[in-house]
C-alpha cells in the first residue's frame, strides 16, 4: 500500500504543470491574440499570474493574459476601467458567444467548454482564460479595476521573485503547498464560495506562514500551515510588490470569519489523518486526505 509520503508525493506530481498544458496554454494564448490583433492595437502579451510562476492549481482554469496595449490605445487610460473592460468583452463575444465570455473586476474571463472528468483531469487542457488589458508604465503595469473605478498599478515580475525566492528558502517544496491547499480551496464541498478569496491571498499568505524550513513531512507541514492561515486570516495582506491595493480587501468580516472556521476544521481533519497513519491505520489516513484534498489525492 502506498505510504502517506507517497500519497503527497503522487499528489504534489499530479498538481504539477506538465509539457501538454503549457502548449494548450499557448495555442489559447495565440489564438486569443491573433484575435483581439484584428480588435485593438497590441503591443505584446504574455501568460502570467500563478499559471507562470507555477503556483496555480488544477485543474487549469482562469490562466491570465495580459495584453499590453500600445500607445494609440493610450485613451482607454484615461476612461473608467469598465470601458476598456466592456469594450474587450464585446470583441470577445463575437468571437466566442456570450455565454462562454464574462466580464470580470480586472478581466475578461473566456471559457473554451472543456468537460473536467471525476478526477479532475481535462486530457490536458485548460478550462477558461482571464484576458487582462493592460498598460506599461516604466517597469510596472497598469490594469483596470472596475470594483474600485480606478486603474490599480501591479508587477507580475516581483510576485515571481518572491515565489521564487521563498521556494528556494524552503528546500523547493513551497510551491507545491501552496497549490495543494489552494486545491483544497477549490473543493466543491466548500458550496459555490470558496473559502479564501481570491486564491492568491493564500500564497501571498504562505510567503510568511511556511517558515522555520522544510522539515522533511508533507502531512506535518501542511496541517501547519491551515492552522497558521487560520491564525492570521484577519491580519492585513499588502500587494507583496507594494504597488496594488491589499490582497486580503477581496473578503469582508464574515467571509474572514468563514475562511477562519473552514481553515480551522482543514487542520483538524489534517490532524487526525495524521493520527490515522500513527496508529498504523494507514488506509483510513489516506482516505481522510483524499476526503480533505479531493479526488487528486490517490488512495493507491
Ligand atoms: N491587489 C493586487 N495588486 C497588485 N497585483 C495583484 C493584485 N491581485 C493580484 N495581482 C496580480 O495579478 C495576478 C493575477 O491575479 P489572480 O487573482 O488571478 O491571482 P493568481 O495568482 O493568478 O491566482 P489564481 O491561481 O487564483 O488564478 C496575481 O498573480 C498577481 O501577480
Ligand atoms: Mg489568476
Amino acid at each position: 500500500m502506498l505510504t502517506v509520503d507517497e500519497a503527497f508525493r503522487k499528489f504534489k506530481s499530479r498538481l504539477e504543470l506538465n509539457d501538454k498544458e503549457q502548449a494548450n496554454a499557448s495555442a489559447r494564448q495565440n489564438e486569443v491574440r491573433e484575435y483581439l490583433d484584428t480588435k485593438f492595437s497590441i503591443d505584446n502579451s504574455f501568460l502570467t499570474g500563478s499559471y507562470r510562476r507555477h503556483t496555480k492549481t488544477k485543474p487549469l482554469k482562469d490562466i491570465d493574459i495580459f495584453f499590453v496595449l500600445k500607445e494609440s490605445e493610450r485613451h482607454y487610460r484615461d476612461k473608467p476601467p469598465s470601458v476598456v473592460i466592456k469594450d474587450f468583452c464585446d470583441a470577445l463575444v463575437d468571437k466566442y458567444g456570450k455565454d462562454a465570455v464574462r466580464k470580470q473586476s480586472r478581466s475578461v474571463n473566456v471559457d473554451f467548454g472543456v468537460v473536467v472528468d471525476a478526477e479532475d483531469n481535462t486530457d490536458y487542457r485548460v478550462l477558461s482564460v482571464d484576458v487582462v488589458p493592460a498598460f506599461a508604465k516604466g517597469t510596472d503595469y497598469e490594469i483596470p479595476d472596475t470594483d474600485s473605478g480606478v486603474w490599480i498599478k501591479t508587477n507580475p515580475k516581483i510576485h515571481a521573485d518572491k515565489a521564487t525566492a521563498a521556494h528556494q528558502s524552503f528546500s523547493s517544496e513551497w510551491k507545491g503547498l501552496v497549490r495543494m491547499v489552494k486545491y483544497w480551496n477549490n473543493n466543491p464541498k466548500h458550496g459555490a464560495d470558496k473559502p479564501v478569496k481570491p486564491s492568491f491571498l493564500i500564497e501571498v499568505m504562505a510567503l510568511e506562514c511556511l517558515y522555520g524550513g522544510w522539515q522533511g513531512r508533507f502531512d506535518i507541514e501542511i496541517q501547519a500551515l491551515f492552522a497558521t492561515l487560520a491564525d492570521r486570516i484577519f491580519d492585513t495582506w499588502p500587494d507583496p510588490a507594494g504597488l496594488g491595493p491589499a490582497i486580503s480587501n477581496g473578503m469582508d468580516n464574515a467571509r474572514k470569519q468563514r475562511a477562519r472556521d473552514l481553515l480551522m476544521a482543514a487542520s483538524r481533519e489534517a490532524s487526525l489523518a495524521i493520527n490515522h497513519a500513527r496508529q498504523g491505520r494507514n488506509g483510513e489516513g489516506l482516505k481522510a486526505w483524499r476526503a480533505l484534498f479531493g479526488p487528486k489525492f490517490p488512495l493507491s
